[in-house]
């Protein structure tokens, strides 16, 4: 380590990575907290602090996050239709900024010098938590062991061994990252693009030929963009994404299998579990078409394009983040409706939607009654629409005639 440092806050996984790290500060004689959150991804907390403190940490913050993560992370995300490349609803980019300001505020209260995280040179998750931390205090160095001592998982191993560190027993194939909003598979098997991901690379989703033979509807309400009802029954968001987890995920819904082109230069190979966040996504879309006006929607589109970007890029601390997402907000304000599913054998089909304040109108739509302009109405609005066009074709076959009326 070439920074001098005294006292570090670590967020601490429970996994080989970071608790090698524990043991290699305190060697060091660096002093280290260490900060598990729970946000859903369910691992056994005490268990983790047990091992931090055999590890050698001298204090340890296990926190709940879950309704915080929930709150101002993937609610936002929900109103931004949030898919990175159109397909990654950004599960592990969400949980950096949040773990960040958190690791900020231990140090802070802990009059530690540093804060200190898990991970590679090769991944985004360093950027966005280097760049969130600098962002909420420039005072506070930023270290990451696994970058520094570059062991293979081999090396780590045997350091561990040698140290008496009682590692989780982890047979895993693949590096996982969860939390409720879904499920990251990288490595192993699934690195080349080729392979289809194995079966036990999923463990929220069956497959989708093992799903139920018979489709299962169900209804969610939203209010103001964001889910709050899942069959009539009103639920906080929290709860109703745990649900729609194992709901949906037992008809083989929510499995992602992308090329993704990472922050840094290059493209990986992604596997995602994310059930709710399919469904939940899905549905808002569809009910932003009913009630939104069309250059709304366009417009949004860019907005919620940019949102995801620099969420996914490590840019949550860029003041556009935050003006973005204020406006996303104030755009969702009548998001509020039904959106009927059906879920069958790995899909989930929007079959119904309705709203108090659909931009829809069955008088105006309907082929049958109502409302039917003339046909003089209708070639009055033909001509003025492709007046522009029909103008600018005659001008370049050099006539005069425009050729409508
Ligand atoms: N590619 C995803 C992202 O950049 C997933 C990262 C998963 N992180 C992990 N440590 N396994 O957000």
């Amino acid at each position: 380590m070439n920074e001098s440092i005294s006292k570090v806050v670590l967020a601490y996984s429970g996994g080989l990575d970071t608790t090698v790290a524990i043991k290699w500060f305190t060697e060091q004689g660096v002093e280290v907290v260490t900060f598990t959150a729970e946000i859903g991804q369910g691992t056994d907390l005490k268990d983790v602090e047990m091992r931090a403190y055999e590890a050698g940490a001298i204090k340890h913050y296990g926190l709940n996050l879950v309704d915080e993560f929930v709150k101002d992370y993937v609610a936002p995300a929900i109103r931004a239709n949030a898919k990175y490349e159109g397909e990654y609803p950004l599960s592990s980019a969400l949980s950096r900024p949040l773990i960040s300001t958190k690791l900020v505020e231990i140090a802070e209260k802990e009059g530690a010098d540093a804060v200190a995280h898990g991970c590679t040179s090769k991944g985004n998750d360093q950027v966005r938590f280097d760049i969130t931390v600098r962002a909420l205090n420039p005072d506070l160095k930023v270290v990451a062991p696994t970058r520094i001592w570059r062991w293979t998982r081999q090396q780590e191993m045997e350091y561990a061994k040698s140290r008496g560190l009682r590692i989780p027993e982890s047979h895993s194939k693949y590096s996982i990252d969860q939390n409720l909003w879904g499920r990251s598979i990288e490595g192993g098997p699934v690195e080349d693009p080729w392979n289809e991901p194995p079966e036990d690379a999923f463990e929220w989703t069956v497959s989708p030929e093992k799903a139920p033979d018979h489709p299962e509807y169900l209804t969610l309400g939203f209010e103001e963009g964001l889910p709050s009802s899942l069959n009539g029954e009103v639920m906080g968001l929290s709860e109703l994404i745990v649900e729609l987890n194992s709901s949906a995920g037992k008809h083989g819904i929510g499995r992602i299998d992308h090329m993704e082109s990472r922050i840094i230069g290059f493209k990986s190979r992604e596997v995602y579990e994310a059930p709710a966040a399919v469904v939940i996504l899905k549905a808002h879309k569809d009910l932003e078409k009913l009630v939104l006006t069309r250059r709304e929607l366009q417009f949004k589109e860019l907005a919620d394009r940019e949102w995801t970007n620099l969420v996914y890029e490590g840019l949550w601390g860029d003041p556009l983040r935050e003006s973005l997402q204020e406006m996303i907000r104030r755009m969702n304000e009548f998001v509020t409706g039904e959106v009927r599913l059906k879920l069958y054998k790995g899909s989930a089909v929007v079959v119904g939607r309705k709203s108090q304040y659909a931009a829809y109108s069955l008088e105006v739509a309907g082929y049958d009654e109502g409302w039917y302009p003339t046909d003089e109405e209708a070639r009055g609005f033909i001509q003025a629409w492709g007046l522009h066009t029909l103008m600018a074709r005659a001008a370049r076959r050099g006539v005069s005639k425009v050729g409508i009326g």
